[in-house]
């Protein structure tokens, strides 16, 4: 199942999803953005346990469509930074992770679909960075809130109001980038990352996903409460059984997301 610019290959339960537009760095066009859409619902109802997302080329995406953007009037920027935020949205309501393999350059709104993943692997040569100031915008698809939700408000500020290119390493330290990989290394590396995450408990790791996107931003008794509800109601599930009769049996837990 692949599309004009998507590539979408399934081993086992992990999905990897290519941005494949790379004679314009896997720019988000209007397509683009809706062929992604579609693909993560179709994907969505196959159940993957994890999907990979990266690009083809150079660059895991170098942002929105700059000579798409550039004529837009002020409803149609607002409908097209509404579907950036679905699409974002999307991702972090799927009840399986989605990791971001960050090979090349992730600017402007290629830095906020990696945002919208559960976590960033990069590779040694990514770049990172929110440069649409240089363009008179500002981040549309999310960058704004996600960047300072995942590096703090006062590295967020400097970052968008310099629209400053950051390397791997950077990424790294502060925090938006969980991981550097050599360039040749990173996708075999997410995916054996995300085979073991593909190994546990699906159901477990929907709550866990879950409980952190729904408890971000809330006070401390209100995410608590949010994370009994969920702790308690895995105990209704066959793999909560499972997992603890593998235990006690001291042998390998088969889950079956049910
Ligand atoms: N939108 C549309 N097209 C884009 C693009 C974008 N965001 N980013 C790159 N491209 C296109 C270029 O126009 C070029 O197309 P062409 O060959 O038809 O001229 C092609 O992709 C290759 O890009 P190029 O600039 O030649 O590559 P480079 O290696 O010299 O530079 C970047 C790489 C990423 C530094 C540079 O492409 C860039 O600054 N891109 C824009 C990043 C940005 O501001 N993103 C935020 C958008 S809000």
């Amino acid at each position: 199942m692949s599309s004009a610019h998507l590539q979408i290959e399934q081993d086992g339960s992990v999905a990897t999803l290519t941005l494949n537009r790379p004679d314009k760095l896997n720019a988000l066009s209007a397509g683009l953005i809706a062929e992604l859409t579609d693909a993560l619902r179709t994907l969505a109802a196959r159940a993957p346990r994890v999907i990979v997302m990266t690009g083809a080329g150079k660059a895991f995406c170098a942002g929105a469509d700059i000579e798409e953007m550039r004529g837009m009037s002020t409803i149609e920027a607002k409908r097209y930074s509404e579907q950036g935020h679905a699409l974002g949205v999307l991702i972090e309501e799927l009840p399986f992770p989605v990791i971001a393999a960050v090979n090349g350059f992730a600017l402007g709104g290629g830095c906020e679909l990696a945002l919208a993943c559960d976590f960033i692997y990069a590779s040694d040569v990514a770049k990172f960075g929110q440069p649409e100031v240089n363009l008179g915008v500002i981040p549309g698809f999310g960058g704004t809130q996600r960047l300072a939700r995942r590096v703090g408000i006062g590295m967020a500020r400097e970052l968008i109001y310099s629209g400053e290119i950051i390397a791997a390493d950077k990424a790294l330290a502060i925090g938006l980038a969980n991981a550097v990989i050599a360039k040749d290394e990173l996708l075999p590396r997410v995916r054996a990352l995300a085979t073991t995450i593909a190994g546990k408990a699906p159901l477990a790791i929907a709550q866990a996903k879950r409980a952190m996107l729904r408890g971000e931003g809330r006070d401390l008794t209100a995410a608590n409460e949010l994370e009994a509800q969920a702790f308690a109601m895995l105990f209704g599930t066959s793999d909560q059984k499972e997992g603890m009769k593998a235990f006690v049996e001291k042998r390998k837990p088969e889950y079956t997301g049910r």
